[in-house]
Formats: C-alpha cells, structure tokens, sequence
C-alpha cells in the first residue's frame, strides 16, 4: 500500500545516503585516486582490500570476486563439482543459491530448515544425503549452508555429516560477514566461505562484489585463476574460468566501509536489542542460538499477523519486506531439482509469517519506536 499521507515521514528499510554522508571525505578521495592511477583491473586497492578483510575474518586468504553469485560459483568449480554432482543447499533463502548451483552445472538439492530459526536443518540434510545417494542419480560432493539474515548456520552440526558422507562445506555468507559463532568470525567457520558485497548487504559496495575466504592456499590460488578466465602464469587458459573480479573501485570504497564497519556492526545489534525488547512476545523474534551474534542484514520477526503488520506498516510509510515468500524448491526456474509444494514443510510454513523489518545503524531510537508501536497495534 503507498502512503499517500504527505506528513509521514517514511522508514526506509535500509539507508545508504546517511552512511555516505558520514563517509563522503573519505570514499570521494579513495574514489579520486583510482581515477588517479586508472589501474581498473585488480588495482592495488584489491590486494590491500582483501587484506584487510582477511584479516577481519580470521581467514588467511580473502579472494576478491565479481559477485555473491559468481562467488559460489568458483568455489564449486574449484572443487570440481559439476554436471551429475549434488550440492545440498536450503530453500528457504535467496535464488542465488541454488542457482550458483545451477550455473556450476550441478544439481540443487533442496533441504529443509530449523523450525526455531531459518538455518539448514541438520537432520533433514542427513535425511536428504541418504535419499539422494539412495536412489543413485546424483552424486553428493557438497553442502552450502546459508547464514540467512546474517545468523551463522550451524556449522558445528553440518561439518561432522559433511565430513561423514565425503561432502565440501562451502559457506554461502552473502548476508552475513561481521556475524560470528562461538567467538570465531564469519570466514573462520566453514572451509570455504563467499560472501557478497551487493550494495544492500551489511558490508556493501556501490555495485556488484563479494569474496572468497580461506585457510586452504591451494584452494585461494584456484579462486584467483578461476576469477581471470581460468589462467594461471601465463595467458594460458589452464582451467574452467570466469570474468570474476572484484574491481578496483569497488575495492577502494570496501575499504571505506570497512574502516567503520565494527561500529555499524554494533549500531545494528543496539537496534535488535531495542526491537527485541519493543516486541515481547507480540511476535517471534529471531531466534539466535547460544554464541551467535548475527551481522543483522536483517530482523526477521515471525507472526500468524504477518499480512496485517506489513499492511499497518505500509500504511505508516515504513518500508518491511518478505524475505521470502516462496521457499527456492517452489520456484519455476527449480522445478526440475525439486519435490514440489509440501516437500519441505517447515519453509513452506516459514513463507507466510515471516517480515523484514527496517535494520540499519542508522536508524534513531524515534524511528526504532515507531515501527515497534506500529507492530504491537497491528499485532495485537
Ligand atoms: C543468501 C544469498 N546468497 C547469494 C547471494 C548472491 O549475491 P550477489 O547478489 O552478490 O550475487 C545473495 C544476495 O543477494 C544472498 O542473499
């Protein structure tokens, strides 16, 4: 629904221009230099980026890519996996998933989440391993948790099976660098770990981006031959590759970014706690199992009033977002890797109480009460 009251003053769901307005001195002169040294193309700033972002990470590789997508991507063809392998993935998160999957020339597999939470269930990725090697079509090579709404999925849980059934973990942490599990960063939990830079996530650029991470050097040196077209020495092509870079100015303004990124972090986790305590038990909050602490890419309530809280929302110029409506086992462009409606209940259920609620450090405490007043009217 638009507002059409003009006294309203809308809450956006995130805000880029007061982040710029903070940082402007300092991107507007790193933007400047690299129009300076014109090195586009992997430029110096990429190199100190990643870096910078290893190290924040506690990985000891950090790989600059094209995007969260293209990410994925590169790590599974890194690992070899292509047509007739079977990577096992979530439904309940965003297309990209799957579809790197799908682009690698693999096959999704669809697996249900945590009732409490959004995480990859681990029972039903045991239950989905054994189906799949069962009836002998595909062959399991690789697990892609997703740390969905910037809470680490259970890695403790998913690497034992992993590891048991010969399965790569490869971390799909697109909306969730800056979050950590058990005092490890994001980057540290899985063996491979991407992430996106797309302008909306917690970290973002001014376009597409995101990363690769490490502690495996021959897993780092294939990341950087696949990102530039699979060569490696020389102008050879020695491998399956791609146009995957992370350029250069998208590096320099990370690195902005990255320099008050542990601020905004806290910033967003003031606004959970506010909204936390706001909600009561109105509705579901998100539930963050011990010793995670999430990125906040978003706050993710869950609510049987879920229509007539978007629709009170709406009404008040506040901007909240389904994240998703549709688990990716029901999506047209999936239909052939899934069971369709009903396989995966816990997700489907999922689609129809969930709503994203505005979450950025720059929301002020009027706003945060705003929308928690908004709530508790239309929910109770
Ligand atoms: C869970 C998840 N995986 C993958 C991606 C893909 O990232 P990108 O848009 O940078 O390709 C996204 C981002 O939108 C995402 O949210």
């Amino acid at each position: 629904m638009v507002t059409t009251d003009t006294t309203i003053t809308p809450i956006a769901p995130i805000d880029l221009a007061s982040q710029y307005l903070r940082l402007k001195n300092d991107i507007d002169g790193r933007i400047a230099a690299v129009l300076s040294h014109g090195r586009f193309i992997l430029g110096p700033e990429v190199e100190s980026f990643e870096r910078e972002i290893a190290e924040f990470c506690g990985a000891r590789h950090a790989v600059g890519v094209s995007s969260g997508r293209d990410a994925l991507v590169i790590a599974l063809w890194a690992h070899g996996i292509g047509a007739g392998d079977a990577v096992f993935v979530p439904s309940f998160t965003f297309a990209a998933t799957a579809g790197a999957v799908v682009s690698a020339g693999a096959s999704p597999v669809f697996v249900d989440v945590d009732p409490d939470g959004f995480l990859m269930a681990p029972d039903d990725l045991v239950r989905a391993i054994e189906r799949t090697a069962e009836a002998g079509r595909l062959r399991p090579k690789a697990v892609m948790p997703v740390d969905l709404f910037g809470i680490p999925a259970d890695y403790p849980a998913i690497g034992p099976i992993a590891e048991a059934h010969g399965l790569a973990v490869i971390a799909d942490a697109a909306q969730s660098v800056g979050g950590s599990l058990g005092g490890r960063a994001v980057g540290a939990l899985a063996p491979i770990t991407a992430t996106s830079f797309f302008p909306t996530k917690p970290l973002g650029a001014y376009g597409d981006g995101g990363c690769l991470l490490t502690d495996d050097d021959s897993m780092a040196s294939l990341f950087r031959s696949i990102r530039v077209h699979g060569q490696e020495g020389d102008e050879r092509q020695q491998r399956k590759g791609m146009t995957g870079r992370l350029d250069t100015m998208q590096a320099a303004i990370l690195q902005a970014k990255l320099a008050v990124f542990p601020d905004e972090l806290d910033a967003r986790e003031r606004v959970a706690r506010a909204y936390d305590a706001g909600f009561g038990d109105i509705v579901t909050a998100p539930h963050r199992p011990d010793g995670t602490r999430s990125a906040w890419a978003q706050y993710t309530i869950k609510s049987d009033r879920r229509d007539a809280i978007a629709a009170a929302l709406a009404a008040a110029g506040v901007t909240a977002r389904v994240y998703y409506r549709y688990g990716a086992h029901l999506h047209e462009g999936f239909r052939e890797y899934s069971d369709g409606p009903g396989s995966l209940p816990v997700t489907e259920g999922l689609a129809h109480r969930v709503l994203s609620l505005p979450m950025h450090p720059y929301l002020t405490d009027a706003e945060i009460d705003r929308v928690i007043a908004i709530v508790r009217q239309a929910a109770g």
